[in-house]
């Protein structure tokens, strides 16, 4: 989950570092280090914290080096700090790496490795591979990391140095991104575009099982077996402004405000208005087998779950094709029920959840296409997956997710309406269906200009420690989707619910401490969800209704209402969640909490 970065050139290497590390930092960020050498060797900068913390200490510093790595941490084994924190050496400080991932059998090469003498001093599982290489290491790195990685179970992407190779940098992938920036007499690796994309925009990216010798002029790419494996440089096109802050308080702010042109980006070129029909590029390389589905399995995990919750009702709804769906962590490790009539689609921002992965490995055994849903171009889920629609909404580093949680709502109507189309819908409804996604953007746009009112809101209830969210039908998931925001980025506890299950259990938690956020829009379930508010009210809860614009009597039966445009009920979760996104977000900021990097958490969970 952490962000790695190296380099090899001419520029002074610690601010190349530590400017890359700033820009992967979202990943995780418990503490930072940097390894360079010097002219007296190795030298290793490392402490707990943020990445501006670590720059603080190395201000000013002018230090003649010829290469370096750097990381920022997400703990999984040992205590956030100084001294777990990456680089990590041998105990004769000759190995120097950073490290994304787990090594799982870290324990029982710790044990071999000691009997041979060596000392640890961290707690990381990541230690015992420094040592590794050392151990193995007979004048060549390259040679050194390959067999050393041959011993390790787990997931990796190293980035490694050595004391006899000023000149050097190796890199190695599992299952942990990994790409590496081409330069003119300098070359970067890191598991981000973003650290190095103001410097080059010719990348190559490593795959899984593959190692690479990096020097200032020459890149060499292996697989662990020893085997050169052919690349081609490849072009990227990255607006740098998109990975700024430009103006707004937080990125997650920026992201929520940005909707309205991320929705519209996501449909861009897509819709056909007169066929009333979607051109998806990567549904047509799948045709046949989109036409002869049965069934749809949906994988995801966090809030593309929610999305993906949302999408099982577009799709049996305009499609009448039966969806099931997955937490990718759960349906790894079970048995599940795939035949070729079965399409598993696997949804993700990041395109690097881990767990997501492995559910598609696991899906790629049983059926025949897993199609990828996806916002970061080129990332591992993208290029695993057999045909796939990029969300296009531009980068994400608010590590709650906003903005492509709307484009895969927008991506997975397209999908069941073009389905529908095959299958059960007239030219006519998709038309009508086309002219209010059209809509969408303006309306999200009318929501976002009364962000005050949800300002004045979340004023009230910011010291609540608990908050209930209920939605029904497709609003169902937007209240888990709520629930999930507030808990993640203010670290109250909050719980999402279906409507009309609040009677079989929540309802005992409700008094006049418990507010409640309805999402009460006029759709089929309009009348029962009233019934639900009036059995909230009735134990004296505080309901926040979130409803339909023109909907005058709700406000009456409410503590407050916040009103959403009327659109097509199938697409109304594009609209209710944006106030519950402004309400996550107001709330957070006025308790204090760090919105954009919240504890604990990390943007890509690149771990199991
Ligand atoms: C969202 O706010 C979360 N931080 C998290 O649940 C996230 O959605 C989940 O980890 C999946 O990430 P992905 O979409 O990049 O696969
Ligand atoms: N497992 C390693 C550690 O706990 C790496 C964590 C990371 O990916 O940041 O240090």
């Amino acid at each position: 989950m952490c962000g790695i970065i190296g380099y090899i050139g001419e520029r002074d290497v610690i601010s190349v570092l530590i400017q890359g590390l700033k820009r992967v930092e979202y990943r995780g960020y418990d503490s930072a280090g940097i390894a360079l050498f010097g002219p007296g060797g190795l030298l290793i900068k490392k402490d707990k914290g943020k990445v501006a913390h670590l720059e603080e200490s190395v201000n000013g510093q002018q230090i003649e080096s010829s290469a370096g790595i750097g990381h920022t941490r997400w703990a999984t084994h040992g205590e956030p700090n100084a001294v777990n924190a990456h680089p990590h050496t041998d105990d004769k400080n000759f190995i120097v790496l950073a490290h994304n991932g787990i090594i799982e059998n870290y324990m029982a090469l710790r044990e071999e490795l000691r009997q041979s003498g060596h000392e640890f001093t961290t707690e990381t599982d990541t230690e015992t591979v420094a040592h590794l290489i050392a151990e193995v290491y007979d004048g060549d790195l390259l040679e050194a990391v390959r067999r050393a990685l041959k011993l390790v179970q787990g997931t990796y992407g190293l980035v490694v140095m050595c004391a006899d190779k000023p000149d050097e940098i190796v890199a190695a992938r599992l299952s942990s991104p990994l790409i590496i920036g081409h330069g003119d007499g300098e070359n970067f690796v890191a598991s981000d575009l973003a650290a190095f994309v103001q410097f080059t925009r010719n990348v190559t990216y490593m795959e899984d099982g593959e190692v690479a010798l990096i020097t200032k002029n020459k890149i060499v790419h292996k697989t662990l077996a020893d085997k050169v494996v052919p690349k081609k440089i490849e072009k990227i096109s990255f607006d740098i402004e998109h990975i700024e802050k430009g103006g707004y308080s937080h990125f997650m702010l920026k992201e929520i405000t940005e909707q309205p042109r991320t929705i519209g980006d996501s449909m861009r070129g897509r819709l056909l208005s007169e066929e009333g029909t979607v051109r998806l590029g990567g549904m047509r390389e799948k045709e046949e087998q989109f036409l002869g589905a049965k069934r749809a399995v949906f994988v995801a995990c966090g809030t593309s779950w929610h999305a993906a919750l949302v999408g099982e009702y577009l799709f049996e709804e305009m499609a009448g094709l039966p969806v099931e769906v997955e937490y990718a962590s759960e349906f790894r490790y079970r048995s599940p029920v795939l035949d070729d009539k079965t399409i598993v689609f696997a949804i993700s921002q990041s395109g690097e959840t881990t767990d997501t992965l492995a559910a598609i490995q696991e899906a790629k055994r049983r059926v025949d296409t897993v199609f990828g849903i996806c916002n970061v171009v080129g990332s591992s889920i993208a290029r695993t997956t057999d045909a796939g629609v990029y969300l296009h909404a531009g980068p994400e580093i608010g590590v709650a997710s906003t903005k492509a949680f709307t484009s895969q709502i927008v991506v997975l109507a397209m999908l069941a309406l073009n389905l529908g189309r095959h299958r059960q819908i007239s030219a006519a409804e998709g038309h009508r269906f086309i002219k209010e996604l059209r809509e969408i953007p303006r309306k999200v746009g009318t929501i976002l200009s009364q962000s005050e009112k949800i300002e004045e809101i979340a004023r009230q209830y910011k010291d609540h420690r608990n908050f209930l969210y209920l939605g029904r039908g497709v609003n169902f998931p937007v209240a888990l989707e709520g629930a999930l925001k507030l808990k993640e980025i203010s670290y109250i506890h909050a719980e999402g619910y279906p409507a009309a299950e609040m009677k079989h259990g929540p309802i005992a938690l409700i008094d006049d401490e418990m507010p409640v956020v309805f999402i009460a829009i006029q759709d089929g379930t309009y009348e029962k969800v009233l019934s639900n508010i009036a059995e909230v009210r009735a134990r004296r809860g505080h309901v926040i209704a979130i409803a339909t614009e023109g909907d005058k009597d709700i406000a009456k039966c409410v503590d407050h209402v916040f009103y959403v445009p009327e659109t097509h009920p199938m697409l109304s979760p594009l609209l209710t969640v944006i106030p519950l996104q402004l309400l996550a977000y107001h709330v957070a900021v006025m308790r204090g909490c760090n919105v954009d990097m919240p504890r604990n958490l990390a943007k890509s969970v690149t771990v199991e």
